[in-house]
């Protein structure tokens, strides 16, 4: 990153920059090389801080810090959650990231992170149904068809080789968009009229709605033996998506289980109800889907460590790409302990400029 030599300098990756650098490497290779940074970082998840994310609640979302660290790289994100707001043309969902030396705690990259946390929770989803979804599974009931759903789609087809969906939102002008965003990428799509009917034939199902309720996006006979569930939508407090007695028939997969007893499916069970922890089955220690029969459930929150994941990849990428701007983020007077002085010859510059 030649242009950034300058110790003031931090390369600033805008939402403009973002779908430059997306679309030069193509949607699905994007997420493939995404999701071997997930599975990197999951696989060596001993190595990182750890912590529930900050959460401040309010009437209508929530707004969320969350940092980790691996003892060389500082990462976190700002990320928001209000189910209301496409009504008044804003997203439910934004996010812009920081990461930073450990070394020195300068920041080496800020980031737009709306669209990379919609590619992070895809490639996520991704990876765990690699380890959890039922063998050759092709067809994926998604339900809740709104800002992350067609990221959804593009990383099960690039991981899994999924091409049939079945979609489901309360909103049929959302599944219009949906489909009409996926329909030249080689899908089979499927627009349905009801959770029930999407659920249909699906071995995957995705939900991935928001509604700051306990809801019930799926109910217990609407699953079948077999299916695993990527359930995305559930992801705070008095948040969830399904059903309890679905929880009970599951094996259940979490990320970080201190936040996923607050915020995931699990809250609606006892603290120590037995849940598997990801990271394990992707470091091989423990085993994914063992059956044919079993439901598994991926109780999908969202873990600071992906969001690290995703702004070291997009840092790597950088390395080879100019799409970023120079931040003039960080004061840097030429004697270090001259920050006053700095801001002295700037009144003088700025004096002597107007004389
Ligand atoms: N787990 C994670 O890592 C993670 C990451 C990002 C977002 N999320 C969550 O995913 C959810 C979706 O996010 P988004 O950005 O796509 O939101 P969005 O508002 O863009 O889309 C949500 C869609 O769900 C639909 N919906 C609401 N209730 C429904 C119901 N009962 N049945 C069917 N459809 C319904 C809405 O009509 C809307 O189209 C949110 O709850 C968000 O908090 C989770």
């Amino acid at each position: 990153m030649s242009q950034t030599q300058n110790l003031n300098i931090v390369p600033f990756v805008s939402v403009e920059n973002m779908m430059d650098l997306v679309l030069s490497i193509g949607v699905e290779k994007f997420l493939l090389e995404l999701c071997a940074y997930v599975e990197e970082d999951f696989a060596r998840w001993e190595s990182f801080d750890k912590t529930p994310r900050i959460a401040s609640h309010s009437h209508d979302g929530v707004i969320e810090l969350m940092p980790t660290s691996d003892g060389k790289l500082y990462g976190f994100k700002y990320v928001n959650g209000h189910p209301k707001n496409t009504k008044s043309g804003r997203q439910t969902v934004t996010a812009f990231g920081v990461l930073a030396d450990v070394d020195n705690g300068y920041p080496v990259l800020v980031t737009e992170m709306t669209i990379l946390t919609a590619l992070r929770t895809a490639a996520t989803s991704a990876v765990a149904a690699k380890h959890l979804a039922p063998k050759g599974a092709r067809t994926m009931a998604i339900i809740g068809n709104g800002a992350q759903s067609e990221f959804q789609a593009f990383a099960f087809k690039a991981l899994l080789g999924v091409d049939h969906l079945r979609l489901y939102d309360i909103d049929p002008s959302a599944t219009e968009r949906c489909a009409r965003n996926l329909e030249s990428f080689g899908f089979r799509i499927d627009a349905c009229r009801s959770a029930e009917e999407a659920v249909e034939g699906a071995q995957i199902v995705t939900t991935v709605t928001a509604d700051k309720k306990n809801s019930t996006i799926l109910s217990d006979n609407m699953v079948g033996p077999g299916i695993h569930i990527n359930a995305v939508g559930g992801d705070c407090p008095g948040k969830t998506e399904l059903h309890r007695d679905i929880l009970l028939r599951s094996d259940i997969f979490v990320e970080f289980p201190p936040q996923t007893r607050i915020e995931g499916e699990i809250q609606q069970l006892p603290e120590d109800y037995p849940v598997q922890e990801l990271w394990k089955v992707v470091a091989g220690t423990e085993t994914g889907r063992r059956s044919e029969t079993q439901i598994t459930l991926f109780d999908s929150v969202g873990f600071a460590t992906e969001d690290f994941s995703a702004l070291r990849y997009v840092k790597d990428k950088l390395s080879a790409d100019s799409r970023f701007q120079n931040l003039d983020l960080l004061a840097d007077p030429d004697e270090p302990r001259d920050l006053f002085g700095m801001l002295m010859r700037h009144q003088a510059r700025a004096t002597q400029a107007v004389a």
